[in-house]
Protein backbone atom coordinates (compact mmCIF):
# COMPACT_ATOMS: atom_id res chain seq x y z
CA UNK A 1 0.00 0.00 0.00
CA UNK A 2 1.32 3.37 -1.12
CA UNK A 3 0.18 6.63 -2.08
CA UNK A 4 -0.44 6.19 -5.08
CA UNK A 5 -3.29 3.49 -4.17
CA UNK A 6 -5.50 6.69 -2.69
CA UNK A 7 -7.90 6.64 -5.76
CA UNK A 8 -9.14 3.13 -4.79
CA UNK A 9 -8.59 2.74 -1.12
CA UNK A 10 -10.93 5.96 -0.96
CA UNK A 11 -13.40 4.49 -3.20
CA UNK A 12 -13.14 1.32 -0.98
CA UNK A 13 -13.15 2.44 2.33
CA UNK A 14 -15.74 5.75 1.24
CA UNK A 15 -18.29 2.27 0.13
CA UNK A 16 -21.30 1.89 2.91
CA UNK A 17 -21.66 -1.62 1.68
CA UNK A 18 -18.29 -2.14 2.89
CA UNK A 19 -18.27 -0.13 5.73
CA UNK A 20 -21.19 -1.57 7.30
CA UNK A 21 -19.58 -2.96 10.32
CA UNK A 22 -18.06 -0.06 11.02
CA UNK A 23 -18.97 3.03 12.66
CA UNK A 24 -19.35 5.29 9.50
CA UNK A 25 -17.79 5.09 5.80
CA UNK A 26 -14.52 7.44 5.59
CA UNK A 27 -13.06 10.31 3.86
CA UNK A 28 -10.81 10.72 1.67
CA UNK A 29 -8.08 12.33 4.24
CA UNK A 30 -9.22 9.31 6.34
CA UNK A 31 -8.21 6.94 3.72
CA UNK A 32 -4.81 8.51 3.41
CA UNK A 33 -4.47 8.21 7.07
CA UNK A 34 -5.17 4.68 6.83
CA UNK A 35 -2.47 4.24 4.13
CA UNK A 36 0.14 6.55 6.26
CA UNK A 37 -0.83 3.91 9.06
CA UNK A 38 0.23 1.05 7.53
CA UNK A 39 3.02 2.37 5.61
CA UNK A 40 4.63 3.17 9.05
CA UNK A 41 3.52 -0.58 10.46
CA UNK A 42 5.32 -1.84 7.63
CA UNK A 43 8.73 -0.06 8.77
CA UNK A 44 7.82 -0.57 13.02
CA UNK A 45 6.76 -4.57 12.60
CA UNK A 46 7.83 -5.50 8.74
CA UNK A 47 3.58 -5.90 8.16
CA UNK A 48 0.44 -4.29 7.69
CA UNK A 49 -2.07 -4.58 5.15
CA UNK A 50 -1.05 -4.73 1.66
CA UNK A 51 -2.97 -4.50 -1.40
CA UNK A 52 -5.33 -7.44 -3.17
CA UNK A 53 -4.89 -6.63 -6.89
CA UNK A 54 -5.46 -9.70 -9.85
CA UNK A 55 -2.57 -10.65 -11.83
CA UNK A 56 -3.44 -7.68 -14.28
CA UNK A 57 -3.68 -5.38 -11.68
CA UNK A 58 -7.15 -4.95 -11.10
CA UNK A 59 -7.76 -3.15 -7.43
CA UNK A 60 -9.76 -5.90 -4.92
CA UNK A 61 -9.15 -4.93 -1.76
CA UNK A 62 -6.75 -4.87 1.10
CA UNK A 63 -5.75 -7.89 3.83
CA UNK A 64 -2.83 -8.47 6.07
CA UNK A 65 -1.71 -7.68 9.56
CA UNK A 66 -2.14 -5.23 12.05
CA UNK A 67 -1.54 -5.12 16.15
CA UNK A 68 -4.48 -4.62 17.87
CA UNK A 69 -5.05 -3.97 21.66
CA UNK A 70 -7.34 -6.48 23.17
CA UNK A 71 -8.50 -5.95 26.96
CA UNK A 72 -4.78 -4.84 27.02
CA UNK A 73 -3.08 -7.38 25.31
CA UNK A 74 -1.39 -6.71 21.91
CA UNK A 75 -2.31 -8.62 19.40
CA UNK A 76 -1.86 -9.67 15.74
CA UNK A 77 -5.02 -9.42 13.65
CA UNK A 78 -5.68 -10.57 9.96
CA UNK A 79 -7.87 -8.03 8.40
CA UNK A 80 -9.34 -7.69 4.71
CA UNK A 81 -11.87 -5.78 3.01
CA UNK A 82 -12.98 -6.40 -0.37
CA UNK A 83 -14.78 -4.32 -2.95
CA UNK A 84 -18.35 -5.08 -3.17
CA UNK A 85 -18.34 -5.45 -6.58
CA UNK A 86 -15.48 -8.74 -6.32
CA UNK A 87 -16.96 -10.09 -3.06
CA UNK A 88 -18.38 -14.14 -2.82
CA UNK A 89 -15.45 -14.83 -5.11
CA UNK A 90 -12.85 -16.45 -2.40
CA UNK A 91 -10.46 -13.40 -3.21
CA UNK A 92 -10.88 -12.89 0.73
CA UNK A 93 -10.03 -15.92 1.91
CA UNK A 94 -7.29 -16.67 -0.78
CA UNK A 95 -5.45 -13.37 0.46
CA UNK A 96 -6.04 -14.07 4.01
CA UNK A 97 -4.63 -17.58 3.62
CA UNK A 98 -1.33 -16.07 2.01
CA UNK A 99 -1.11 -13.55 4.65
CA UNK A 100 -1.88 -16.30 7.27
CA UNK A 101 1.04 -18.91 5.85
CA UNK A 102 3.48 -16.17 5.91
CA UNK A 103 2.68 -15.13 9.46
CA UNK A 104 3.18 -18.64 10.64
CA UNK A 105 6.04 -19.47 8.64
CA UNK A 106 7.80 -16.01 10.31
CA UNK A 107 7.17 -17.85 13.09
CA UNK A 108 4.34 -16.21 14.81
CA UNK A 109 2.72 -17.72 17.24
CA UNK A 110 -0.71 -16.21 17.41
CA UNK A 111 -3.04 -14.83 15.06
CA UNK A 112 -6.70 -13.75 15.89
CA UNK A 113 -10.02 -11.70 14.15
CA UNK A 114 -11.93 -9.59 15.71
CA UNK A 115 -15.09 -9.18 14.42
CA UNK A 116 -18.50 -7.75 14.73
CA UNK A 117 -21.09 -10.49 15.84
CA UNK A 118 -23.45 -9.88 13.17
CA UNK A 119 -20.41 -10.13 10.06
CA UNK A 120 -20.74 -13.19 9.01
CA UNK A 121 -19.28 -13.37 6.09
CA UNK A 122 -15.90 -12.21 8.09
CA UNK A 123 -16.57 -14.95 10.31
CA UNK A 124 -16.84 -17.50 7.93
CA UNK A 125 -13.35 -16.59 6.56
CA UNK A 126 -11.59 -16.95 9.34
CA UNK A 127 -13.00 -20.19 10.39
CA UNK A 128 -11.84 -20.90 7.18
CA UNK A 129 -8.40 -19.87 8.01
CA UNK A 130 -8.38 -22.47 11.16
CA UNK A 131 -9.59 -19.48 13.68
CA UNK A 132 -11.59 -20.53 16.13
CA UNK A 133 -13.96 -18.53 18.74
CA UNK A 134 -11.61 -17.38 21.82
CA UNK A 135 -13.52 -14.61 23.67
CA UNK A 136 -16.32 -12.35 23.33
CA UNK A 137 -14.79 -8.89 24.36
CA UNK A 138 -16.57 -5.12 24.51
CA UNK A 139 -14.78 -2.38 21.86
CA UNK A 140 -16.11 0.55 20.95
CA UNK A 141 -19.33 0.42 22.58
CA UNK A 142 -20.25 -2.58 20.95
CA UNK A 143 -19.63 -6.91 21.70
CA UNK A 144 -16.66 -7.69 19.37
CA UNK A 145 -16.18 -11.83 18.43
CA UNK A 146 -12.25 -12.68 18.69
CA UNK A 147 -11.56 -15.71 17.03
CA UNK A 148 -7.75 -16.71 16.81
CA UNK A 149 -5.37 -19.42 16.43
CA UNK A 150 -1.86 -20.97 17.47
CA UNK A 151 -0.23 -20.72 13.70
CA UNK A 152 2.28 -22.90 14.43
CA UNK A 153 -0.01 -25.61 15.94
CA UNK A 154 -2.10 -25.03 12.46
CA UNK A 155 -1.83 -28.27 10.25
C1 LIG B 1 -15.48 -10.04 4.82
C2 LIG B 1 -15.11 -9.90 3.33
C3 LIG B 1 -13.69 -9.35 3.23
C4 LIG B 1 -15.20 -11.25 2.66
O1 LIG B 1 -14.72 -11.10 1.33
P1 LIG B 1 -15.08 -12.16 0.17
O2 LIG B 1 -14.02 -12.04 -0.87
O3 LIG B 1 -16.48 -11.98 -0.25
O4 LIG B 1 -14.93 -13.52 0.98
P2 LIG B 1 -14.88 -15.01 0.40
O5 LIG B 1 -15.61 -15.02 -0.90
O6 LIG B 1 -13.45 -15.46 0.44
O7 LIG B 1 -15.67 -15.82 1.53
C5 LIG B 1 -16.87 -15.32 2.08
C6 LIG B 1 -17.54 -16.41 2.87
O8 LIG B 1 -18.60 -15.82 3.61
C7 LIG B 1 -19.79 -16.49 3.26
N1 LIG B 1 -20.90 -15.55 3.40
C8 LIG B 1 -21.19 -14.52 2.61
N2 LIG B 1 -22.29 -13.91 3.07
C9 LIG B 1 -22.68 -14.60 4.17
C10 LIG B 1 -23.76 -14.47 5.10
N3 LIG B 1 -24.63 -13.49 4.98
N4 LIG B 1 -23.86 -15.35 6.11
C11 LIG B 1 -22.97 -16.37 6.26
N5 LIG B 1 -21.90 -16.53 5.41
C12 LIG B 1 -21.78 -15.65 4.38
C13 LIG B 1 -19.59 -16.97 1.86
O9 LIG B 1 -20.51 -17.99 1.53
C14 LIG B 1 -18.15 -17.47 1.95
O10 LIG B 1 -18.07 -18.70 2.63
P3 LIG B 1 -18.03 -20.12 1.81
O11 LIG B 1 -16.79 -20.10 0.96
O12 LIG B 1 -17.98 -21.14 2.88
O13 LIG B 1 -19.27 -20.16 0.97
C15 LIG B 1 -16.06 -8.93 2.59
O14 LIG B 1 -17.40 -9.33 2.86
C16 LIG B 1 -15.90 -7.49 3.01
O15 LIG B 1 -15.05 -6.78 2.49
N6 LIG B 1 -16.72 -7.04 3.97
C17 LIG B 1 -16.67 -5.66 4.41
C18 LIG B 1 -15.39 -5.35 5.18
C19 LIG B 1 -15.32 -6.17 6.46
O16 LIG B 1 -16.31 -6.30 7.18
N7 LIG B 1 -14.10 -6.70 6.73
C20 LIG B 1 -13.86 -7.52 7.89
C21 LIG B 1 -13.81 -6.73 9.13
S1 LIG B 1 -13.70 -7.80 10.58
Amino acid sequence: MAESDLDDMTALLSDPEVMRHYPAPQSRKEAEDWITWNVRNYAEHGFGLWIIELTDGTFIGDCGLTVQDVEGERLVEVGYHVCAAWQGRGLATEAATAVRNAARDAGMPHLVAIIRPANRPSQRVAQKLGLRLERRIVNNGGEDLVFGADLQALP
